[in-house]
C-alpha cells in the first residue's frame, strides 16, 4: 500500500476520531497499547467501529480483541465482507475496511508450517479404518445422541477416570475458540481448527499429524465420520460458517465434495451434520438475528431447514423448512419495511430414528412477526421427503432479535407475543428406558427438559430444573447412560430470588428417565474461581422440588403496553448504537454449564465456560476428578503456544485409553483458548 495513502487516511481518521466524545474503546486502547497504538490506520477504524463490543465482551458476548486479532486474515475477511460483522461494517467506507483487515491479523498468512514438524513417522501417518472401532462417529457420539461411551469404547473405565493426567497437549495457531466435537475412528482423532478453517487427523497416542485438510470459509459445525459405500469412500463431513456442508476423504484429507446448504445469505451451520442411510441430513441456522438490530435492516427473512444430501455426490435431495417463506408484513416505525415470518433456525445436531424413519430437530425462536407455531419447538422430518411427522411447541410466540434488548424498530410488533428467546439450542436424545419404551428427550434454554413420546410428539413429562434465560438453561446437550438423564444449566450466576427452586442456577441435574424427577444435582460454587471455601458436594433435593412439571406450549403473558425507547444515536457509533445487544449483569465467576455432557463408563464429564473440567460419578455425583484447563501450556508436542480458556459447545470425547479436551471459548466474555488436551490414567 502507498505510504502517502497511509499517512492520509490515519490524519483524516485520526481528525474525525478528535471531533468524537471519547468512546469506551479509545480508552481502552492503551491496554493493547504495547503493539503498534495508532501507528497503523486500520486501529483508528477499529476504534471508532468495532470497539464498543469487542472491547466489552462481558456485556455484548464478542470476542475480546486479543481473540479476534488471532484470527488469520481470511477468517477476518469473511466475517466483515460476508458473515457476522457485516452489518456492523456496512457503513464502514471501503478504504477504511481495507486499513482493518490489513491491520487485524498479527499474524501474516495463514499459520501452517508447524504441520511439517509435526506429521507423524511414516509407519503412524496411515489413517486406518478397516477393523478399527467406530469409538465416536458423531456429535452424539451414535446417531441417536445419547453421549454415552462404554468403558470398552473409551478404553477408560470410572475408576480410571479418578486418576487422570495430562499425557500431552496440541495447540492450534490462529484459533481463540475450540467449538467442534472431535470424532474418532481408531487410533485416528479428526479435530477441527475451527476460527482457523483447519480439518486434521491427528494419531490419538501422540498427537502428530497425518492429514490436514484447508478450507477458503471459516468452518462451525461438530463432525461426523461417514462409512465407505460401494460408491463413496470413507468421510469426514462438517458444516461451514457461510452454510456449506464439506465432505473429505477420511483416509487421505482429500476433498470429495463441498455442497450448498442456503435456503438464503442468512444461514450457516452449526450442529453436526449427520449421516444416515446414505444421506447427510444437515442443520441449517442463521445469523440475521444479528443484522435485525440495524433499525434500517429489512426484517427478517431467513429461516432453519434440515436438508438431506446425498452422501456419495453431495447432490440435494429434499428440505425441510420450519416454516413458509417470508413476505413483506408491516413498516416498522422507522419506515422500514419489515418481512415475515423468519427465525426457528437449528443449531442443533439433528436425531435420527431409523425405526419410524424421521429426524429430530430443535429449533430456534421466531425472529420477526409473525410468530409461528414451529419456534422453540421439536420437530419430527421424515427421512424420505423432509416434511413434517409431528411438531411439539415449548413455547408461544417468543419472538426476539438483536433490537430487542432496546426495542429497536425491528422489535416492536403487534399482538401479544413475548421474548425470551428460549430456543432449543441442545441436541436431542432418542432414549430407551428401562421398560423398553422410548422417549425424545430435549432440554430448552428456559431451564425445562421436555420428555416426548417419539410417535406423535406428545407430552410424557416435563421438568423445569434451571431458571433459563437467553443464554441459559440447556445450552448444548444433555447425556444418557441407560436409567439417568444428565441436564447441565448454563443459568446465569446470581442469587436465588426468594421462593424459587434451589435448584436453579449454574449446575447439573440427574434426572430418573421414568419419572423426570431429580435424583442428584451439582452446584458449582466460587471455590473455582479461587475462592477460599470448602468444595461444592452433589446433593439429593427434598421431594417437593424434584419435579416441577410445565405444560406446553408457554404462553405470553399479557402486555402492558410501553412507549418505546427512541432510537439511540447521539454520540455513538452508528452501527454499534444500533445493534449494540442489552447489557448483561457481569459474571465475575462463571459457573455456567453450557457444553454437552459425556457419559463414559459410569461417569459424567461436564464442563464450566470458566474452563473447569470436572468428572462425577454418574450414580451418586461424586466427584471423582478436576481439572482447571483455563491455563497456560507452554510445552505442546506441535511447538504452538498453547493457552486454555473455557469450557463450551462439545468439548470432550474418549476413546484409546485417553480422555480428549479442548478448552478456550472466544465468545461472550469467556477466556479464549486454543488447545487439545490429552488425559489419561496416571502411570503407577
Ligand atoms: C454490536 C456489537 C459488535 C460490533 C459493533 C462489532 N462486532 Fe464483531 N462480533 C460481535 C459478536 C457478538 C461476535 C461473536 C459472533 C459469534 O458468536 O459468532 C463478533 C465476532 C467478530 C469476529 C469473529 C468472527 C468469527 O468468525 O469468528 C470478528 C473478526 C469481528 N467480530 C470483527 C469485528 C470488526 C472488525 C468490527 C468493526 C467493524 C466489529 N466486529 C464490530 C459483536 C460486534
Amino acid at each position: 500500500m502507498a505510504t502517502g495513502r497511509a499517512l492520509a487516511l490515519a490524519l483524516a481518521i485520526g481528525l474525525t476520531a478528535a471531533g468524537c466524545a471519547p468512546r469506551p474503546g479509545q480508552m481502552a486502547s492503551a491496554e493493547h497499547g504495547a503493539e503498534t497504538v495508532a501507528e497503523h490506520p486500520g486501529k483508528a477504524v477499529y476504534d471508532q467501529w468495532c470497539s464498543s463490543c469487542h472491547d466489552d465482551g462481558g456485556k455484548s458476548g464478542a470476542p475480546s480483541l486479543a481473540a479476534i486479532r488471532q484470527l488469520n486474515r481470511a477468517t477476518v475477511k469473511y466475517a466483515l465482507e460476508l458473515g457476522y460483522m457485516k452489518i456492523q461494517a456496512k457503513d464502514v467506507p471501503a478504504d477504511d475496511l481495507a486499513q482493518l483487515i490489513d491491520w487485524m491479523p498479527t499474524s501474516e498468512g495463514s499459520n501452517d508450517t508447524w504441520i511439517d514438524a509435526a506429521r507423524c513417522p511414516i509407519k503412524s501417518r496411515e489413517v486406518r479404518l478397516d477393523g478399527a472401532p467406530r469409538t465416536s462417529t458423531t456429535f452424539g457420539v451414535t446417531n441417536d445422541a445419547n453421549r454415552a461411551q462404554t468403558a470398552e469404547q473409551a478404553g477408560l473405565s470410572r475408576e480410571q477416570m479418578k486418576d487422570l493426567d495430562v499425557a500431552w497437549v496440541v495447540a492450534f495457531p490462529q484459533t481463540p475458540t475450540m467449538r467442534s466435537q472431535p470424532v474418532i475412528v481408531g487410533d485416528t482423532l479428526f479435530i477441527a481448527a475451527t476460527d482457523s478453517g483447519r480439518l486434521y487427523a491427528l494419531d490419538t497416542n501422540t498427537g502428530c499429524v497425518k492429514w490436514h485438510y484447508v478450507s477458503e470459509m471459516t468452518l462451525r459445525s461438530s463432525i461426523t465420520f461417514a462409512e465407505a459405500t460401494d460408491n463413496s469412500p470413507a468421510a469426514i463431513i462438517m458444516g461451514d460458517a457461510a452454510g456449506f456442508v464439506h465432505a473429505v476423504n477420511a483416509k487421505t484429507g482429500g476433498k470429495i465434495w463441498v455442497s450448498n446448504a442456503r435456503l438464503n445469505e442468512y444461514n450457516r451451520i452449526t450442529g453436526a451434520p449427520v449421516v444416515h442411510d446414505g444421506m447427510v441430513i444437515t442443520p441449517v441456522s442463521a445469523i440475521e438475528v444479528n443484522y435485525a438490530g440495524a433499525d434500517d435492516y429489512e426484517c427478517c427473512k431467513g429461516q432453519g431447514a434440515v436438508i438431506a444430501f446425498d452422501l456419495a455426490t453431495g447432490k440435494k435431495l429434499w428440505t425441510g423448512t420450519t416454516m413458509d417463506e417470508a413476505k413483506p408484513t408491516r413498516l416498522g416505525r422507522t419506515g422500514t419495511q419489515q418481512w415475515g415470518p423468519s427465525g426457528a433456525i437449528i443449531w442443533s445436531t439433528p436425531v435420527i430414528d431409523p425405526k419410524r424413519n424421521v429426524a429430530y430437530a430443535g429449533t430456534g425462536e421466531n425472529v420477526s412477526w409473525p410468530a409461528t407455531d414451529t419456534s422453540d419447538a421439536i420437530i419430527a422430518y421424515d427421512l424420505d421427503t423432509g416434511d413434517k411427522r409431528w411438531v411439539f411447541q415449548a413455547t408461544n410466540a417468543d419472538i426476539w432479535n438483536y433490537a430487542c434488548g432496546r426495542r429497536g424498530a425491528n422489535c416492536d410488533w403487534p399482538g401479544e407475543y413475548h421474548s425470551p428467546d428460549h430456543d432449543f439450542g441442545a441436541t436431542a436424545m432418542l432414549i430407551k428406558r428401562s421398560d423398553g419404551s422410548e422417549l425424545v428427550v430435549a432440554g430448552q434454554k428456559s431451564g425445562v427438559v421436555w420428555a416426548l413420546n417419539p410417535d406423535n410428539g406428545q407430552l410424557v413429562w416435563s421438568n423445569k430444573v434451571g431458571r433459563g434465560s437467553a443464554n441459559g438453561g440447556a445450552h448444548w446437550g444433555l447425556a444418557y447412560d441407560g436409567e439417568l438423564i444428565f441436564a447441565p444449566m448454563n443459568d446465569p450466576n446470581r442469587p436465588p430470588t426468594p421462593g424459587e427452586n434451589p435448584a436453579f442456577g449454574p449446575g447439573i441435574h440427574a434426572l430418573d428417565a421414568v419419572t423426570g424427577e431429580i435424583r442428584w444435582s451439582y452446584k458449582p460454587n466460587q471455590r473455582d474461581c479461587g475462592a477460599d471455601m470448602p468444595a461444592a458436594k452433589a446433593y439429593t433435593p427434598p421431594p417437593e422440588w424434584r419435579i416441577q412439571p410445565v405444560s406446553a406450549p408457554v404462553l405470553p403473558t399479557p402486555r402492558v403496553a410501553t412507549p418505546p425507547r427512541p432510537a439511540a444515536g447521539s454520540g455513538a457509533t452508528p452501527a454499534a448504537a444500533a445493534s449494540a445487544p442489552p447489557p448483561r449483569p457481569t459474571a465475575p465467576c462463571r459457573l455456567g454449564m453450557s457444553p454437552a455432557p459425556l457419559v463414559v463408563d459410569g461417569a459424567v464429564v461436564t464442563g464450566t465456560t470458566q474452563g473447569m473440567l470436572r468428572i462425577f460419578d454418574a450414580k451418586t455425583g461424586e466427584v471423582l476428578f478436576e481439572y482447571m484447563t483455563n491455563r497456560d501450556f507452554p510445552e505442546t508436542v506441535n511447538g504452538i503456544e498453547g493457552h486454555g480458556g473455557g469450557l463450551d459447545s462439545a468439548p470432550y470425547i474418549a476413546g484409546d485409553g485417553t480422555l480428549f479436551v479442548q478448552s478456550g471459548y472466544a465468545r461472550f466474555g469467556e477466556p479464549p483458548g486454543n488447545v487439545l488436551i490429552a488425559f489419561r490414567p496416571k502411570e503407577k
